[in-house]
């Protein structure tokens, strides 16, 4: 078990694209990959991408089990997705308040597609393909926003939305994402 740190916002290296990742199944993906699991359990986020713990390869997970955090989220299964490819279907936007472990404490206002399609690789090389919606498809295009370096503050259309998690929901334990 290995919890890395999380880089924060204003690390050079989350502005970065990260590279594609070309050997899978090797003992480095499945360490990494370790590494980040147990990273995103023990700060109960939603996903997280390789660079967020500072390696800048196209690899991000992500997963939620019905939480109380999110009371209308429906379950996203835990998925590793490595270099991903991520389509609209549709051209449907829905605004989302959103947090990001690199940006602890605070939550913006966030529009996403409403549907996606997104394909890409687990870490066997095997092939992902899915059609997805709302909250799933809103985790997979913030996760995989962080490979293009692209941090969810840079995607709010209006800065007044954006503010301290405990000032804009008072009482709620909402995390960091
Ligand atoms: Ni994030």
């Amino acid at each position: 078990m290995a919890v890395r740190p999380v880089l924060r916002m204003g690390d050079p290296l989350l502005l970065q694209r990260a590279q594609e990742v070309e050997a899978f199944g090797t003992p480095e993906l499945e360490t990494l990959l370790t590494d980040m699991a147990d990273t995103m359990a023990a700060l109960d986020g939603a996903g997280l991408a390789a660079p967020q713990i500072g390696v800048s390869l196209r690899i991000v997970i992500f997963g939620v089990k019905h939480n109380a955090r999110y009371p209308d989220a429906e379950e996203v299964p835990y998925t590793v997705l490595v270099n991903p490819l991520i389509r609209p279907i549709g051209r449907k936007t829905e605004d989302g308040w959103e947090g990001c472990l690199s940006v602890p404490g605070m939550r913006g206002l966030v529009p996403r597609y409403r549907h996606i399609n997104y394909q890409g690789y687990d870490q066997f090389g095997g092939r992902i393909d899915r059609d997805v919606s709302d909250f799933h498809a809103r985790v997979v295009q913030h996760e995989c926003d962080h490979l293009d370096g692209i941090l969810y503050p840079l995607r709010i259309k209006d800065l007044r939305n954006f503010g301290y998690s405990e000032v804009l929901f008072p009482g709620e334990d909402l995390g960091d994402e």
